[in-house]
């Protein structure tokens, strides 16, 4: 048996999964998400790890846990999790989606230069990277930053506190613009330009490398025999596309999670020229490029839970019917914006209502308005020769038959709807599986254990609409970028 954990923005998730690909159980378990200051997001390293521990003692209850092998995990990129001399977390997690980097971001990218970045790392700095929140401590918090001993990222405090070894790998730590992302080690430049030493960085490996065993004393108090392997795992977006088969060459992912990404597995390294797509290393030992929404299914949560008031987003979605022809649009930048407008300050908007606009047209708008963001990063990829014609999908907000329609005739993709789309958490297990030596590659692993069980097609006529309500939607950041500064 392998377990798969998926450390999230909102809740940790666990998933058990045999040989064969029988999932047998999943757990999720929540933890707050702290916004000290408008555009700031931190989480306490101590809760990812206790709901964590819980989780597997929750996930194991039923089975034979001498029966467990293995564990892995996808995580939250980006975040900036510190540690002392003594292994005591310094001070909370710095999200992925925390805006206060806008002057380190700025320096690195004004007067280091996006060219040397982009030579040094492969990518250039957005706020929520990992090298732009480490000067911030440095600026902000000196005290902090003259404590720090080692520097991790979300899952791999996890890999570290049930191990004991200081490791990350390849496609998480491509997003800490720390990393030479084709060369798969740790750039002396930026390392330099930071601050830091190589001393302070957990040792690289591929995702699907053992790590470790899970520590005695931890394999005790969970109930584990001895020997259970801990396998490097990866970010949540490389581990999502293992989870949905999204491996190899020119395949798709599109994950509506709190964030929204649209992944693209290549076999070969790739740049985009633009810099409005991050190109990083896959948990399949090869690479991938992809944009990141910073929130997605979050606008939907937002808006039916904190102002509508209602958590049943099925009946909240029933009443939708006239797909294509809605006046009113959404911008989904709730946390500002990455991809593609890099940009903190962008924010949510509501435009085109009149006195006969409907609850419905509204909650319309904010699917859309997603759907059409994560279309701006397909132009880009498009832009760049990148010819897709089909994804899968995954995430909570993948849930939605409706949303999945509206992503097909928006995007004018095929959308793949796999047998189980639970993303990162069954590509942690996968990845389990592949270190324990069940599999001999990830590869091998997906295509046995993914399968597609429909697909949503897109439909001419739909698509049409949608495609003069892109040309629309386009206008309306340009016409309103700047004011929220
Ligand atoms: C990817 C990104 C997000 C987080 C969400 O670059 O920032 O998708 O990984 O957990």
């Amino acid at each position: 048996l392998f377990i798969g954990v998926d450390l999230g923005t909102s809740a940790v998730k666990l998933l058990l999964m045999d040989e064969a690909g029988d999932i047998k159980k999943i757990v999720s378990r929540e933890y707050p998400l702290y916004f000290p200051k408008p555009g700031w997001s931190e989480q306490h390293p101590e809760d990812w790890y206790e709901q964590s521990v819980e989780g597997i003692k929750e996930l194991t209850a039923e089975c034979d846990r001498n029966e467990i092998a293995g564990i892995s995990f996808g995580g939250q990129m980006h975040g900036l999790v510190i540690l002392d001399e003594q292994d005591r977390v310094i001070r909370p997690a710095i999200l992925w989606n925390d805006g206060r980097t806008t002057e380190e971001t700025d320096y690195l990218n004004e007067e280091i230069g996006k060219e040397r970045l982009s030579e040094y790392t492969a990518n250039i700095a957005f706020t929520g990277f990992t090298a732009p929140k480490i000067l911030w401590v440095k600026n902000k918090e000196p005290e902090n930053f003259a404590r720090i001993k080692k520097i991790m990222l979300p899952k791999d405090y996890l890999a570290y506190k049930l191990s004991g070894t200081f490791c990350s790998d390849y496609s998480d730590a491509s997003g800490m613009l720390l990393m030479d992302v084709e060369g798969k080690c740790w750039s002396k430049e930026m390392m330099e330009i930071c601050g830091i030493t190589e001393e302070q960085l957990p040792k690289l490996f591929e995702s699907y490398e053992v790590v470790g065993n899970l520590k005695p004393e931890i394999a005790k108090e969970l109930g584990l025999p001895d020997g259970v392997k801990v396998i490097a795992g990866a970010g949540d977006n490389a581990a999502a596309a293992v989870g949905t088969g999204t491996v190899g060459d020119g395949r798709c992912n599109i994950s509506l999670g709190t964030s929204g990404t649209i992944f693209i597995s290549s076999k070969k390294f790739g740049v985009d020229k633009y810099n409005a797509l991050h190109s990083f290393a896959h948990a399949d030992g090869y690479y991938h490029l992809m944009g990141c929404m910073l929130s997605a299914a979050s606008c939907n949560k937002w808006w039916a839970e904190d102002i509508l008031k209602t958590n049943d987003f099925a009946s909240e979605q029933s009443g939708i019917d006239k797909l294509g022809e809605n006046h009113v649009y959404y911008l989904p930048y709730l946390m500002g914006e990455r991809s593609p407008h890099n940009d903190p300050y962008a924010r949510s908007t509501f435009i085109g209502m009149t006195m006969d606009t409907t609850r419905e047209e509204m909650t319309q708008a904010v699917l859309e308005g997603v759907a059409f963001a994560l279309r701006d990063s397909l132009e880009v990829a498009k832009s760049l020769g990148i010819h897709i014609e089909r994804t899968k999908i995954c995430g909570g907000g993948a849930k939605s038959p409706l949303w999945k329609k509206m992503i097909a005739n928006i995007m004018n993709l095929k959308v793949d709807v796999i047998e189980s789309e639970e993303g990162p958490v069954l590509g942690g297990a996968i990845l389990a599986a592949v270190g324990c030596g069940a599999y001999p590659s990830v590869e091998a692993a997906a295509e046995k254990l993914v399968k597609v069980v429909d697909t949503v097609e897109p439909e001419p006529e739909l698509t049409a609409k949608y495609e003069e309500r892109y040309q629309r939607f386009k206008k309306i950041y340009p016409a309103v970028k700047g004011l929220f500064r």
